[in-house]
């Protein structure tokens, strides 16, 4: 497919959608975590989705084109250079100082299923500087090193499975159900189980880690004062925001897993729902050790084209959640086509890696088209490295997934993440994280 300019005529008509007026008597904090917020011009018309060209994946910056696999490590820099200069900003490399601390080596788990275990990560070395702790699960059976599933979760670890040995996380919440205070009470546990199907993971001998995101960056706009900013405070307006600091955690998790005894470093798929979702991808792009990437529903500024301007678009984003981006993208608000990026691009950073892009039906604030169109894009670079692109050019029916060395699938449904979405991504793993000898 020759896309070096991908050009998209759409013809225009003006159509309005209704407004979140139910949720209007939701205290402003439950709204933020619900996602509310789609403002009455939001656009859900597909004629109202304006002519856009995206930028060439395959040509350097100096107008040569890219036509060899042994091209593309430089063009790969050059893109990932300009995400981290105008979307997601600078993070620090590794710290030196960072210390794991196994709070809980074999915890007997789901059942006998798992081996439960809990490690702290202090990034500064010391208790009192910014940390982290990871929850990892593995297969109680397994007799050698498993591949591991690894995300950031929005609750804290003790959401994911009702099960009182997990601890409660000590960091800042947002007040809500199982939230008091921005602290969380046992009530919480188990509240996200269903996005985390522990058992089905563990009986298809995977491993999962997770971290709750705001052990590395609470979800508010506090200047960076907290979590792991201060690590390297932002300066300039590229350096880090929320996105690239939880990214970051993302590759210290990996760093641990690396290191653990039951964890396959070299086979860890990190995966993430929404803003977590985008968080996946920006780590699973900087970071060439995770071997294959998920992004759940991550929408705008996460798998979907940011030209198209369906459902949220650049400036909401910025306007709404001022503190995920470095400060440069927010140039960009209304002015999409000015970004020398556009998202086409962040997915093809994970090329020759497996790759995976799940939308839903119901969440067009996510614009599951314009993931579907990114992933299909992101599959020229797939194809140069000589592996399988999306092998579509049109977006497959509900729960029909595509599945090439890239693999998408429309999930019928609203936001969220399910058993249909873990089940692809088992399948997918199975697929290529699994070799002849693996347990
Ligand atoms: C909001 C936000 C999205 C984000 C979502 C989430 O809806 O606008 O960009 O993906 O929250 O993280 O749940």
């Amino acid at each position: 497919m020759d896309m070096n300019a991908t050009t998209h005529r759409r013809r225009t008509r003006v159509a309005f959608r209704p407004a979140c007026r139910l949720f209007l008597a939701i205290p402003l904090g439950v709204l933020v975590t619900l996602g509310c917020g789609e403002p009455d011009s939001t656009n859900y018309d597909e004629s109202r989705v304006p002519d856009y060209s995206l930028p060439a994946i395959l040509q350097t910056a100096d107008g040569t084109a890219v036509e060899r696999p042994d091209q593309w490590l430089g063009r790969r820099a050059e893109i990932l250079a300009l995400f981290e200069e105008h979307v997601y900003g600078k993070a620090p490399d590794a710290p030196a100082e960072m210390r794991f601390e196994v709070l809980e080596e074999d915890g007997y788990a789901v059942g006998g299923l798992a081996r439960r275990k809990q490690v702290l990560v202090e990034f500064a070395g010391e208790s009192t500087g910014p940390g982290m702790e990871i929850l990892l699960y593995t297969p109680q059976a397994a007799d050698g090193p498993v591949p591991v599933f690894a995300g950031l979760n929005f609750g804290g670890n003790h959401t994911v499975r009702a099960d009182p040995e997990i601890r409660l996380t000590k960091a800042w919440l947002r007040d809500g159900e199982g939230v008091v205070r921005n602290r969380a009470t046992e009530e919480a546990r188990g509240r996200s189980a269903s996005r985390w199907p522990v058992e089905t993971i563990l009986s298809r001998g995977y491993g999962l880690a997770t971290v709750y995101c705001g052990d590395l960056d609470p979800d508010f706009d506090d200047g960076f004062e907290n979590g792991v900013h201060p690590l390297a405070p932002p300066r300039l307006p590229g350096d880090w925001g929320a996105i690239a600091a939880w990214a970051w955690g993302l590759s210290r998790t990996l760093d641990y897993l690396e290191a653990d005894p039951h964890a396959d470093g070299g086979r860890v798929a990190v995966m993430g729902h929404s803003r977590l979702g985008k968080t996946a991808l920006w780590a699973g792009a900087r970071d060439d050790r995770f071997a294959m990437v998920i992004s759940n529903n991550s929408g705008c500024g996460g798998a979907a084209l940011s030209r198209r301007r369906f459902g949220e678009t650049v400036e909401r984003i910025n306007a709404r959640f001022p503190h995920w981006f470095a400060r440069n993208f927010h140039a960009y608000s209304d002015r999409e086509e000015i970004l020398p990026v556009d998202q086409h691009m962040l997915l093809a950073l994970v090329a020759p890696r497996p790759l995976y892009v799940a939308s839903a039906q119901d969440d067009r604030w996510a614009d599951p088209r314009g993931e579907f169109l990114s992933a299909m894009h992101a599959g020229e670079v797939y194809e140069l490295l000589g592996e399988r692109d999306l092998g579509a050019t049109e977006m497959p029916p509900a729960n029909q997934p595509l599945t090439g060395t890239v693999g998408y699938h429309l999930r019928t449904g609203k936001h969220d993440v399910t058993a249909y979405d873990w089940d692809r991504y088992l399948d997918f793993a199975d697929m290529h994280l699994r070799t002849a000898d693996a347990p």
